[in-house]
């Protein structure tokens, strides 16, 4: 049966083959290849996952000034992060209300996607209508021949995303009836205490279209460190592989995550000297300033917490084999007030970025070899660990949503 451009047979079957993927780590399989080269599995993960999981867009910070409002893309969506003049971030779709041209963009003068844009006023570019930055239509010229603009005040708005606030990150959900995200992410408030990712300031954006690979292969390379050793040889021997732990991981949860310890003391993941160039961030255990933390939180965003700062990347998949991501760098306060910080976060991108570009060519390669027929089901190293439960969250949204469709 065929249903929003997905055949629901076709998505039970490789739901159905992926039975083998939920591990233990020493018997488990990756998912077949084909669930991540499909454009109709594509269908079927977005309507069963992507339009019902809260999905982690933006920084706080990213917005700071009341007027600020950061244009975005949500699952096909154009979004607006906004802050209002109460100071509240609320999310508001970019479709304007008159006749539906989007909000930001579509112009000759065109922004740069994701660069924070400030205004008092929301303003179409097609008609100048104009919204209030919660959303509110405030002017509408020319159409009080029609409709008085009184009565268009009274009753349009840019609609308002489901938007939760969670250490500074901010989270949309398109569907309304979505539990609270506070409910799948308490292993994660407690690894997250100390780091105050509230207060942390963005230092650093880089962000790239069109990406050719799946987007469960980027959480499957970010959360195993098993290529560290070989891909990123001799950038990585900071926190070599041997040095980490996985953390206990249990269906309902909304993350995974893993810690890889520091060879030396005062490491940095970027530096083999053991002298750390920026401050860490204050109120962090000795254990947080002894190891890098990475989290998945399922199913958008990659999270890398250093001592002394911490990247954020956000995916938006817009097919199967393709996707943006924005990674967003933040610092702590006492971090940008460093003598020379705008050279050392400079200097730590460009290393970065070396170890950006050697993950980012695995992938692409990746996603080019699961079109093979000769593509494998392999098996998994106890370095992969975080893989076999990356496929206990994916298998659990599948399976609920077989299960409502078949309803
Ligand atoms: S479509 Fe926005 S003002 Fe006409
Ligand atoms: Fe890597």
């Amino acid at each position: 049966m065929s249903l929003n451009g997905f055949d629901v047979s076709h998505a039970r079957r490789l739901v159905d083959l992926a039975a083998s993927c939920l591990g233990p780590v020493k018997d488990a399989e990756i998912l077949p290849a084909e669930a991540y080269v499909s454009e109709e599995f594509w269908e079927f993960e977005k309507k069963v996952i992507f339009s019902r999981e809260w999905l982690c867009i933006a920084h706080v910070n990213e917005i700071p000034n009341a007027g600020d409002h950061l244009p975005l893309t949500v699952l096909d969506e154009p979004v607006l992060v906004v802050r209002g003049e109460d100071g509240k971030v609320r999310v508001l779709s970019a479709i304007c209300q008159h006749r539906g041209h989007p909000m930001v963009g579509g112009v000759m003068d065109e922004p740069a996607p994701g660069v924070c844009l400030n205004a008092q006023r929301l303003v179409c570019p097609y008609h100048n209508w104009s919204y209030a930055l919660d959303g509110r239509l405030v002017g509408a010229p020319s159409m009080n021949e029609t409709t008085p603009v009184q009565t268009l005040r009274g009753n349009i708005r840019l609609p308002e995303i489901r938007t939760e606030i969670f250490h500074g990150l901010v989270f949309v959900n398109l569907d309304q009836d979505a539990p609270p995200i506070a409910k799948s992410l308490g292993k994660l408030d407690r690894e997250f205490a100390g780091y105050g990712l509230e207060t942390l300031i963005p230092g650093h954006v880089f962000a790239q279209r069109d990406l050719k690979w799946n987007w469960k292969l980027h959480h499957e390379n970010a959360l195993e460190p098993y290529h560290t050793d070989y891909v990123h040889k001799g950038y990585h021997n900071a926190v070599p592989a041997e040095l980490t732990q996985f953390c206990d991981f249990d269906i309902g949860d909304g993350q995974v995550m893993r810690t890889t310890g520091f060879a030396k003391a005062d490491g940095d993941l970027f530096e083999e000297s053991g002298s750390r160039r920026l401050p860490d961030i204050s109120g962090l255990t000795n254990e947080q300033r002894g190891r890098v933390l990475f989290v998945s939180l399922m199913p958008n965003t990659v999270a890398v917490l250093q001592p002394s700062f911490v990247t954020i990347t956000f995916l938006n998949p817009h097919s199967a084999g393709r996707l943006d991501s924005r990674r967003v760098n933040l610092y702590s306060p006492q971090a940008a007030r460093t003598p020379e910080f705008d050279r050392i976060r400079a200097e730590q991108f460009e290393q970065m970025k070396v170890i950006i570009m050697q993950d980012q060519v695995t992938q692409a390669a990746l996603q080019k070899a699961y079109q093979s027929r000769y593509a494998p089901r392999g098996h998994l190293s106890h370095l992969e660990t975080a893989i076999t439960q990356l496929n206990q969250w994916i298998v659990d949204k599948y399976r609920r949503g077989l299960g409502e469709l078949a309803a």
